[in-house]
Protein backbone atom coordinates (compact mmCIF):
# COMPACT_ATOMS: atom_id res chain seq x y z
CA UNK A 1 0.00 0.00 0.00
CA UNK A 2 1.35 3.63 -0.57
CA UNK A 3 1.36 5.94 1.72
CA UNK A 4 -0.64 9.16 1.44
CA UNK A 5 0.82 12.47 0.46
CA UNK A 6 -0.77 15.34 1.90
CA UNK A 7 -2.00 17.12 -1.29
CA UNK A 8 -2.62 21.04 -1.24
CA UNK A 9 -6.57 19.86 -1.65
CA UNK A 10 -6.94 18.40 1.03
CA UNK A 11 -6.59 21.99 2.74
CA UNK A 12 -9.99 23.93 4.10
CA UNK A 13 -8.16 26.79 4.94
CA UNK A 14 -8.55 26.70 8.97
CA UNK A 15 -5.21 25.94 10.56
CA UNK A 16 -6.47 23.87 13.40
CA UNK A 17 -8.46 21.68 11.14
CA UNK A 18 -5.90 21.38 8.54
CA UNK A 19 -3.31 20.82 11.11
CA UNK A 20 -5.42 18.01 12.83
CA UNK A 21 -6.47 16.30 9.54
CA UNK A 22 -2.53 16.58 8.77
CA UNK A 23 -1.76 14.42 11.87
CA UNK A 24 -4.67 12.16 11.14
CA UNK A 25 -3.07 11.81 7.24
CA UNK A 26 0.42 10.69 9.65
CA UNK A 27 -1.40 7.94 11.64
CA UNK A 28 -3.14 6.50 8.44
CA UNK A 29 0.58 6.22 7.27
CA UNK A 30 2.10 5.06 10.21
CA UNK A 31 -0.63 2.12 9.50
CA UNK A 32 0.11 1.91 6.26
CA UNK A 33 4.06 1.48 6.75
CA UNK A 34 3.07 -0.91 9.83
CA UNK A 35 1.20 -3.29 6.98
CA UNK A 36 3.89 -2.43 4.70
CA UNK A 37 6.68 -4.01 6.67
CA UNK A 38 4.94 -6.77 8.09
CA UNK A 39 4.87 -5.48 11.73
CA UNK A 40 3.68 -7.85 14.37
CA UNK A 41 -0.20 -7.47 14.51
CA UNK A 42 0.87 -6.01 18.27
CA UNK A 43 2.27 -3.12 16.69
CA UNK A 44 -0.38 -2.58 13.47
CA UNK A 45 -3.09 -2.75 16.45
CA UNK A 46 -1.33 0.11 18.54
CA UNK A 47 -1.27 2.52 15.38
CA UNK A 48 -5.07 1.39 14.90
CA UNK A 49 -5.78 2.26 18.36
CA UNK A 50 -4.09 5.48 17.75
CA UNK A 51 -6.15 6.24 14.73
CA UNK A 52 -9.23 5.59 16.65
CA UNK A 53 -8.40 7.89 19.49
CA UNK A 54 -7.23 10.65 17.27
CA UNK A 55 -10.25 10.30 15.24
CA UNK A 56 -12.16 10.87 18.23
CA UNK A 57 -10.23 13.95 19.37
CA UNK A 58 -10.33 15.37 15.70
CA UNK A 59 -14.19 15.25 15.02
CA UNK A 60 -15.07 16.36 18.74
CA UNK A 61 -12.92 19.78 17.97
CA UNK A 62 -14.80 19.93 14.51
CA UNK A 63 -17.77 19.63 15.31
CA UNK A 64 -17.40 22.42 18.24
CA UNK A 65 -15.72 24.31 15.11
CA UNK A 66 -19.06 23.94 12.81
CA UNK A 67 -21.21 25.08 15.68
CA UNK A 68 -19.42 27.97 16.05
CA UNK A 69 -19.98 28.63 12.65
CA UNK A 70 -23.82 27.29 13.04
CA UNK A 71 -22.92 25.37 10.07
CA UNK A 72 -26.99 24.02 9.00
CA UNK A 73 -25.94 20.43 8.27
CA UNK A 74 -24.07 20.07 11.31
CA UNK A 75 -26.17 16.88 12.53
CA UNK A 76 -25.98 14.97 9.45
CA UNK A 77 -22.23 15.95 9.14
CA UNK A 78 -21.83 14.67 13.29
CA UNK A 79 -23.95 11.12 12.07
CA UNK A 80 -21.42 10.60 9.06
CA UNK A 81 -18.52 10.99 11.72
CA UNK A 82 -20.60 8.46 14.09
CA UNK A 83 -20.40 6.15 11.39
CA UNK A 84 -16.58 6.48 10.71
CA UNK A 85 -15.52 5.96 14.30
CA UNK A 86 -18.10 2.90 14.47
CA UNK A 87 -16.22 1.67 11.08
CA UNK A 88 -12.64 2.32 12.28
CA UNK A 89 -13.38 0.30 16.09
CA UNK A 90 -14.94 -2.77 14.20
CA UNK A 91 -12.04 -2.73 11.52
CA UNK A 92 -9.81 -2.69 14.58
CA UNK A 93 -12.04 -5.17 16.53
CA UNK A 94 -11.70 -7.30 14.19
CA UNK A 95 -8.23 -7.11 13.50
CA UNK A 96 -7.58 -7.49 17.04
CA UNK A 97 -9.11 -10.99 17.19
CA UNK A 98 -7.51 -12.17 13.94
CA UNK A 99 -11.12 -11.96 12.21
CA UNK A 100 -10.06 -10.26 9.05
CA UNK A 101 -9.39 -12.10 5.98
CA UNK A 102 -7.96 -9.67 3.32
CA UNK A 103 -6.51 -7.16 5.63
CA UNK A 104 -5.41 -4.93 2.82
CA UNK A 105 -8.31 -4.66 1.04
CA UNK A 106 -9.72 -3.83 4.05
CA UNK A 107 -7.02 -1.01 5.04
CA UNK A 108 -7.60 -0.10 1.19
CA UNK A 109 -11.26 1.00 2.54
CA UNK A 110 -10.38 3.10 5.21
CA UNK A 111 -8.14 5.14 3.96
CA UNK A 112 -10.40 6.07 1.50
CA UNK A 113 -13.22 6.52 3.84
CA UNK A 114 -10.58 8.90 6.08
CA UNK A 115 -9.46 10.61 2.60
CA UNK A 116 -12.93 10.90 1.16
CA UNK A 117 -14.55 12.25 4.21
CA UNK A 118 -11.78 15.65 4.31
CA UNK A 119 -12.02 15.40 0.17
CA UNK A 120 -15.80 15.74 0.21
CA UNK A 121 -17.50 15.84 3.25
CA UNK A 122 -15.57 18.46 5.08
CA UNK A 123 -15.92 20.89 1.80
CA UNK A 124 -19.11 21.25 2.62
CA UNK A 125 -18.51 23.26 5.48
CA UNK A 126 -15.87 24.71 4.33
CA UNK A 127 -17.71 26.33 1.60
CA UNK A 128 -20.61 26.90 3.94
CA UNK A 129 -18.42 28.61 6.33
CA UNK A 130 -16.46 30.76 3.71
CA UNK A 131 -19.69 31.92 1.70
CA UNK A 132 -20.88 32.95 5.56
FE1 LIG B 1 -15.75 15.93 9.32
Amino acid sequence: MRPIKWNEKFELGFKKIDDQHKKLVGILNEVIEARNENKQAEIISKTLDELVKYTQYHFSDEEKFMEEHNYPRIDEHKLLHKELINEVEKITRDFNADNIEKVDEVFDLLIHWVLNHILEKDMDYKNFIRNN
